[in-house]
């Protein structure tokens, strides 16, 4: 059987069936459809769908916010993870941006090791925490800035790091 390739494109709402069903095999904590929405709604945000023909295997959603660009959400469903595709998205949304100054953040839980790994892959560094921020367990999050700076090993424009511990 021949395979597909994988396609980076970008989310439209016709995907949000297939998007809910990759959340809810990612996350204790699913996103809710409604919120999928609202960010798609937002036309400064890139959502991005990692596609194998027809099939959705993962979707990136990232708000710009005044300056600043946040990934609010990354999955990839479980069946097809390590291959590559949370790489791809990534990838594919520092391409789409094509700006040297972007500054990028988000938030992970600090006992997701595999996705620290893979920010710390693309150069995001722990930059401070959020206490008990994950409702569900109490956990915190870990927040990571990746900017002009952290790709040449300083922070002189990451807002007020703090070492993550
Ligand atoms: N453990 C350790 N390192 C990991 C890892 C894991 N579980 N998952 C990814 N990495 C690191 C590795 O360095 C990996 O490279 P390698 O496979 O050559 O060792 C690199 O990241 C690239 O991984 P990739 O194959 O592109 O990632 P993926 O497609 O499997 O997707 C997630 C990674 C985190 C998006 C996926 O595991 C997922 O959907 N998790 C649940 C949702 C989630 O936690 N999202 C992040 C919320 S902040």
């Amino acid at each position: 059987m021949i395979h597909d390739a994988l396609n980076i494109r970008r989310l439209t709402y016709a995907d949000l069936p297939q998007i809910i069903t990759v959340e809810r095999r990612a996350f204790p904590t699913p996103w809710s459809l409604a919120m999928f929405v609202l960010e798609l709604s937002k036309t400064s945000g890139v959502c991005l769908a990692a596609m194998r023909g027809e099939t959705l295997l993962g979707y990136l959603i990232c708000s710009r916010y005044d300056t600043v660009w946040h990934i609010m959400n990354i999955a990839v469903d479980p069946a097809h993870r390590r291959a590559g595709i949370a790489t791809a998205l990534i990838e594919g949304l520092i391409e789409r941006i094509d700006d040297a100054a972007a500054r990028y953040t988000l938030e992970v839980r600090e006992s997701n090791v595999g996705a620290i790994a893979l920010y710390e892959r693309y150069d995001f560094r722990k930059a401070g925490r959020r206490r008990r921020y994950y409702q569900d367990n109490g956990e915190d999050a870990v927040i990571m800035w990746r900017t002009p700076s952290t790709l040449v090993g300083r922070w002189d424009d990451v807002p007020n790091p703090a070492p993550a511990r």
